[in-house]
């Protein structure tokens, strides 16, 4: 690729649109509330939102830095800085490999949702058992997933990402003022369950918030850090090439701290407030019971609060799952076009054969992913405590090993080998102030790696505690 047509991105606002469209997506909307659920809220809210300003913030600009620095793509750009490092590169492009079919699948669900109440069945959603019944079938979960993908694919065929990111910039203040809404509106919501227990939004809103410090034992403390740490990973995209490819298309006047402040304040906002839409509701609904649920909360939760709405449900419902649809497919297609780019540069592909190649692997583990909750079905508890199947188990090898990993050595790379001033220069070369640098260099140096060791060795089973 010539350097004209790296730095492709019409400067500050279309890298921070393109960037942010990445990062919000399924992660904020759908994996963000679940795992505060799972992990009984507080406590994760709290170690998210510190790990955000520290690890999220020295990771992004690290990113963000090595690929404007390069101007190459991940395969590339680590062995430019260091020739030795070239390896984390591959490792990098094997995250989105992994996350791509079941991101389809999840995009599948909503999909699905979004049909049923547009067609004005939605409050079918709402009743107990609809959600498993649903991916148990066999063929459904299948289509809605092929769709999905099929949108994803086409874009990338067609290259028409740019038109996307300028239609995200009205959906998504759509979205945000939507799920606003939606969280205020949960906060308000009361349920009487059979055993004659009311609980209110507000009850779930301050186990939403409020750390729970005297039930926690190291053994939690660790897999709710282990948790917010993926999470973090996930949401913000970093630790699969992705940021280093946008980065290597950002235009040298841009201001790099400026755009990743923004970047991640909206994430990190988006997340809170979904959390927020679902979390009390949950509890309100299901109790604390109903909280460990894992990947299906969002289907199995939101529902219920729109039927509770009465008629206005069905529009909003259908309005809500619409915008997420749109948050899904600029992530998904960001995920694609990482190995997509990918091949092309490490085997001097075609557009057209690399995306085709992409697209029939994700037609075949798509499948088998959608089969993992009826012909392939199994129960095998993960390090973390969750109860897995297939889409689970990808989910936890790219987040909790492979992401980590990538981190790790990316952080000896910048910390020890080339130096933070590799970044730090580039972050500011036009003057630009970096605002949090002593914060920075003892992130990448000492702690981010010293927490990924102690979270590695436990996310592979090595350290119990
Ligand atoms: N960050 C995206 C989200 O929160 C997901 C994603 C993962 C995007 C990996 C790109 C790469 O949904």
């Amino acid at each position: 690729m010539t350097d004209n047509k790296r730095s492709s991105f019409t400067g500050q606002i279309g890298f921070v649109l393109a960037a942010a469209g990445s990062a919000v997506g399924l992660g904020n909307i759908w994996r963000f509330p679940y795992l505060a659920a799972k992990d009984n809220g507080g406590l994760f809210i709290l170690l998210y939102i510190i790990l955000a300003v520290t690890f999220g913030f020295a990771l992004l600009t690290t990113e963000i830095a090595i690929g404007r620095k390069t101007k190459q793509s991940p395969l590339t750009a680590y062995g430019k800085i260091n020739k030795k490092f070239k390896g984390i590169g591959t490792l990098a492009t094997l995250v989105p490999v992994l996350i791509l079919p079941y991101y389809c699948t999840i995009g599948g669900w909503v999909l699905k949702y979004f049909v049923d109440f547009a067609t004005g069945k939605g409050f079918d959603a709402a009743a107990d058992g609809y959600f498993t019944g649903y991916i148990t079938q066999q063929i459904q979960p299948i289509i809605f997933m092929l769709i999905f993908l099929g949108i994803t694919a086409f874009i990338i065929y067609c290259g028409v990402n740019k038109g996307i990111e300028k239609l995200s910039k009205i959906l998504m203040p759509i979205l945000l003022v939507l799920i606003l809404g939606i969280s205020i509106y949960s906060l308000t919501l009361n349920y009487t369950d059979e055993a004659g227990i009311t609980r209110t939004g507000l009850d779930g809103l301050k186990i939403y918030l409020v750390p729970d410090f005297k039930n926690i034992t190291l053994k939690t403390f660790f897999v709710t850090l282990m948790d917010a740490m993926g999470q973090l990973f996930f949401s913000i995209s970093v630790s699969m090439g992705i940021m280093i490819a946008y980065g290597s298309y950002v235009g040298d006047k841009t201001n790099l701290m400026k755009s990743i402040k923004q970047i991640e304040i909206f994430d990190t906002i988006v997340a809170l407030l979904a959390g927020l839409m679902i979390v009390p509701a949950v509890f309100v609904f299901m109790g604390k019971d109903g909280m460990s649920a894992g990947p299906g909360l969002m289907f199995v939760s939101l529902p219920k609060v729109f039927s509770n709405m009465g008629t206005a449900g069905n529009v909003i419902g259908f309005a809500f799952f619409l915008m997420v649809i749109f948050a899904a497919i600029t992530s998904s297609i960001s995920v694609m076009e990482a190995i997509v780019s990918s091949i092309m540069d490490r085997y001097g592909f075609s557009r057209k054969k690399s995306a085709t190649i992409v697209l029939l692997y994700t037609i075949v583990v798509g499948i088998i992913v959608c089969l993992g909750y009826n012909v392939f079905y199994f129960e095998i508890t993960l390090p973390n405590g969750s109860v897995a199947q297939i889409l689970d188990i990808l989910d936890y090898i790219s987040n909790n090993i492979f992401m980590p990993l990538v981190a790790l050595l990316t952080c000896v790379l910048i910390g020890w080998v080339a130096k933070p001033k590799t970044v730090i220069e580039e972050a500011t070369k036009n003057g630009e102030k970096f605002s949090r640098k002593g914060t920075y260099i003892a992130m990448v140096k000492f702690i981010i790696p010293a927490l990924i060791l102690i979270l590695l060795f436990q996310a592979v089973g090595l350290l119990k505690l």
